[in-house]
């Protein structure tokens, strides 16, 4: 064998290895609000996940039979969301609510396509520094730094509120759904979207389902995976809604992302390359992670609920 394959091989096998070790001890687990700030602080300074996953933080939505690019079915899922939940039902100007924004993909969309007035909030002050510098001049958006928890707008400021795979991030679920609730208008229009865990009590999960679980709370910063049927009981007991939830699983629609964010990788290997070797190794990091939720997700262990409802 060549020295140069010999010197590959070993290389490989440091990167595997120390990205192990990075996965197993290094985990995100969550301790408060300020812990997911940091994890996401440092997802957007490392640049790592943008130049992966571009401007949306968020799965794909891939229509049933048809062939469809990874970063276009993020698109997708945008325009498909606002559909089902009505959103687009709002005239041009209305004011939305983007709960949990990342680095403002769905708010820029909201406001360019629909022509909606967007206020995105996120508990990361690096990502709003991002998402304000990718908003061009003219677009209305704009984006704080604030809880999700703890809205710091009048109650019934906006006509829709809106909030993608935020939730999952939220130690009091009730708390996340009356402060979004509150700040619509009687009449406005909610559209949700959140990674959820099957009905673990009409289903308990097995101890191999426990354990992975357990990763998938502690890897990416969750202290809670709740079922769909238990957050629609929340948003339907609240005060604030008209009490008429409807809501889906969309995995079939939105699992091929876990594999594809994989493949994104190979397809585009510079993204990751000029970035330097750490980022090589914190790219291969969150592979584990990444196949426990495909795991997850198509084993229904996770489900991936939708939620629409009137103020
Ligand atoms: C998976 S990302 C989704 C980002 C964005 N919705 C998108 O689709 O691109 C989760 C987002 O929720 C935000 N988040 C988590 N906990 C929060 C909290 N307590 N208050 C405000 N934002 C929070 C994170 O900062 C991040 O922007």
């Amino acid at each position: 064998m060549s020295i140069l394959l010999i010197s590959s091989i070993f290389l490989v096998i440091i990167f595997l290895f120390s990205s192990l070790v990075l996965w197993r001890i290094n985990t995100r687990k969550f301790i408060s609000s300020g812990t997911v700030a940091s994890a996401y602080d440092s997802w957007t300074q490392d640049k790592l996940l943008e130049r992966l996953w571009g401007e949306h933080i968020h799965l794909g939505f891939y229509p049933l039979n048809k062939n469809i690019d990874f970063r276009a079915a993020k698109i997708q899922f945008v325009h498909e969301l606002v559909s089902w939940s009505g959103l687009d039902k709002l005239p041009r100007g209305s004011r939305v609510l983007d709960v949990g924004c990342g680095i403002g993909g769905s708010s820029r969309i909201l406001a360019n396509y629909y022509g909606f007035n967007v206020t995105g909030i996120t508990i990361s002050s690096a990502q709003v520094k991002r998402a304000i510098e990718l908003t061009p001049q003219g677009c209305k958006c704009n984006f704080k730094v604030m809880d999700a928890l703890d809205l710091k707008f009048e109650d019934g400021a906006f006509d829709g509120v809106w909030s993608v795979e935020a939730g999952a991030h939220m130690n009091n679920k009730t708390k996340f759904a009356d402060q979004m609730l509150r700040k619509l208008r009687p009449g406005g229009y909610l559209a949700l979207a959140d990674w959820n865990s099957r009905d673990l009590i009409k289903t308990p999960p097995s101890m191999l389902e426990k354990i992975i679980l357990k990763q998938l709370l502690e890897q990416w910063a969750h202290p809670k995976f709740m079922s769909i049927n238990e957050f629609s009981n929340i948003l339907i007991t609240n005060k604030h809604s008209s009490g008429q939830i409807i809501f889906e699983n969309w995995n079939s629609y939105t699992n091929p992302s876990w594999f594809d964010s994989i493949f994104e990788g190979i397809r585009r290997p510079n993204a990751i390359l000029s970035l330097g070797p750490g980022a090589l190794v914190k790219s291969i990091r969150e592979i584990p992670t990444i196949l426990l939720m495909d795991w997850a997700f198509k084993k229904g262990l996770m489900e991936f609920g939708v939620y629409k409802c009137r103020g």
